[in-house]
């Protein structure tokens, strides 16, 4: 099964990641609206319209399945990637939402993301809504994305902007962390050492390639296309090629354009 995996940006690379870690050599096209990053800051309309645009394009690319690997565009528009994809859709908040649970002892759980995603409240309602006793404490960290995309993730930078956004949680005595973002699984380092041992972090990325592997279980799909990965951007101009080897561990052997407009 190929699948699509779409971002806003270089953020969703974690999930080619976890996806290529649990399952090497799966065939897949990423699509990264690079010339549109952040979405995190933006209006619930406008990352409906340009979730519109992705799910056209990943249906014309063939792909069989789609993940919506942007937490935000998980959070606010996944119904619309389900009415414009034809096949299995599969966004990141469920998954993370059901490893949170599973990690949870004291059902304490914090939840960090972009001002998009905890404004909407996508993480909470589920959790709320799973288990009665649950307490869900959330707080956006918007600063958490440039740092990741500059490649500041570690030393007293992001240590200190971790501090300053997770106080709150610490003082909440959460014993579980979700990392409600595509970027956040590379500040962890950082993120267990400003929260201690005794808090469990939850990436939704890995959440969500365990997800796709039980979706190939019941419908395998096709053979998955010819087999070769397409990475494809909306914008050439950022450092989505280094960051990109940074996040997979290898170089792209290439990387195309396309208008989404
Ligand atoms: N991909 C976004 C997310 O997971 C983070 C970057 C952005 O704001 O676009 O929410």
């Amino acid at each position: 099964m190929r699948w699509g995996v779409f971002d806003s940006g270089v953020g969703g690379l974690t999930v080619v990641r976890a996806l290529r870690r649990q399952r090497p050599g799966v065939p897949l096209v990423y699509l990264g609206d690079t010339a549109r990053v952040p979405y995190g800051i933006r209006s619930v309309d406008t990352v409906r319209g340009y979730a519109e645009q992705a799910a056209a394009f990943m249906r014309d690319a063939g792909v069989d399945g789609l993940i919506v690997a942007c937490n935000t565009a998980s959070a606010v528009a996944l119904d619309v990637f389900e009415r414009c994809f034809p096949g299995p859709v599969l966004g990141v908040v469920e998954p993370g939402v059901e490893a949170a649970l599973a990690a949870s002892r004291t059902r304490r759980i914090g939840v960090i993301g972009t001002p998009a995603t905890i404004r909407s409240d996508a993480y909470g309602r589920r959790l709320r809504s799973s288990r009665s006793d649950v307490s869900v404490h959330s707080v956006a960290c918007p600063l958490f994305v440039p740092l990741a995309e500059e490649g500041w993730i570690t030393g007293d930078v992001p240590v200190w902007v971790a501090r300053r956004y997770l106080k709150t949680l610490i003082e909440a005595e959460i014993d579980t962390l979700v990392l409600g973002c595509t970027h956040y699984p590379l500040l962890v380092p950082v993120i267990s050492e400003v929260m201690g041992d005794a808090v469990t972090l939850v990436d939704s990325a890995d959440a969500v390639a365990r997800a796709a592997a039980l979706v190939e279980e019941v419908s395998p799909g096709g053979a998955g296309g010819d087999g070769t990965d397409r990475f494809v951007v909306t914008d050439m101009g950022g450092a989505f090629v280094p960051v990109a080897a940074h996040f997979l561990g290898e170089s792209l052997s290439s990387l195309e354009t396309v208008d989404l407009v």
